[in-house]
């Protein structure tokens, strides 16, 4: 396994807060890694950090990429996103009055990138850019189930399709990482269920590497192969689901409940 991205000793604080303290961790190239920690444990802060949303106090995060080495912290979002780092919000950040197929649009024409086309569909066909923007925005539909509602406003669709669209959206930009955070709140079991199925989807038929920050704990269990747990900015446990469900660390930050599948 190669290391895809490296953070070591990442650090952010608000005030006197630190709410991501010397933070180390490593994601490989294929893998589907969680995040979790109880609330306001830096999750969301972290996935800031790494895409650039937030500016770091100290560290450093690395990405690996077919030229070398990259050092990701101190670059604009834009430019993360260009070297391959897809996120989704915790709270969904979509064009309402947009259409879900002009919401796909939008994020490839944001992030779009000469090699972009090349990269997913292997295809020498950088001059034919619109008509393959098209061709792709139809894949993605029909890949994420979103077809039927491809016309509507993504503000009208209800809370679970919103946030299909929103991943639909991050993988749009044929990213190397893919950063989701919470994808399953608010989400009913049934919708939660097809969010398994679409997450598994983005590592077997896109070829994604996703790290997934989420309070459901099966699903957690169920889809992670390595989970990372955060406590008050710190980095407390890394292990398998099996080895993290019985943590004494993991469960003291959890009072006992709440970690198992
Ligand atoms: N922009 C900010 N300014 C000041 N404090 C912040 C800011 N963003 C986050 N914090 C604080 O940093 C800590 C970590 O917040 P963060 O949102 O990263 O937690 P989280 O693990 O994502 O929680 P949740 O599970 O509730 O989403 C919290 O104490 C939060 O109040
Ligand atoms: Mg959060």
């Amino acid at each position: 396994m190669m290391a895809l991205l490296t953070v070591t000793k990442l650090s952010k604080q608000f005030g006197g807060l630190d709410a991501v303290a010397d933070v180390d961790m490593h994601v490989d190239a294929g893998e589907l890694v969680a995040l979790i920690g109880p609330n306001g444990a830096g999750k969301t802060t972290l996935f800031n950090l790494l895409t650039g949303v937030t500016p770091a106090t100290s560290g450093k995060v690395t990405l690996t990429t077919a030229s070398g080495k990259v050092a990701l912290l101190g670059k604009r979002p834009s430019d993360i996103a260009k070297l391959g780092l897809a996120r989704t919000f915790q709270n969904i950040r979509l064009f309402s009055k947009l259409s879900v197929r002009d919401n796909l649009q939008a994020a490839m024409t944001h992030r779009y990138h000469e090699n972009f086309f090349a990269e997913i569909l292997r295809l020498p066909a950088y001059y034919k850019k619109e008509a393959l923007v098209g061709g792709w925005t139809d894949a993605l539909l029909r890949e994420f189930d979103l077809t039927a509602v491809a016309d509507l406003d993504a503000g009208n669709l209800p809370y679970g399709t919103q946030r299909r669209v929103e991943i639909a959206r991050a993988a749009a930009t044929a990213p190397r990482i893919i950063f989701l955070d919470e994808p399953a709140a608010g989400m009913n079991p049934e919708e939660t269920a097809g969010l398994r199925a679409l997450i598994e989807k983005l590592r077997t038929d896109f070829q994604l590497t996703v790290v997934l920050i989420e309070h459901d704990m099966s699903l957690v269990m169920n889809l992670a192969e390595r989970i990372y747990v955060l406590d008050h900015g710190k980095m407390i446990a890394e292990g398998t689901p099996a080895q993290i469900q019985k943590d004494p660390a993991v469960i003291a930050a959890y009072l006992g409940g709440g970690v198992h599948a």
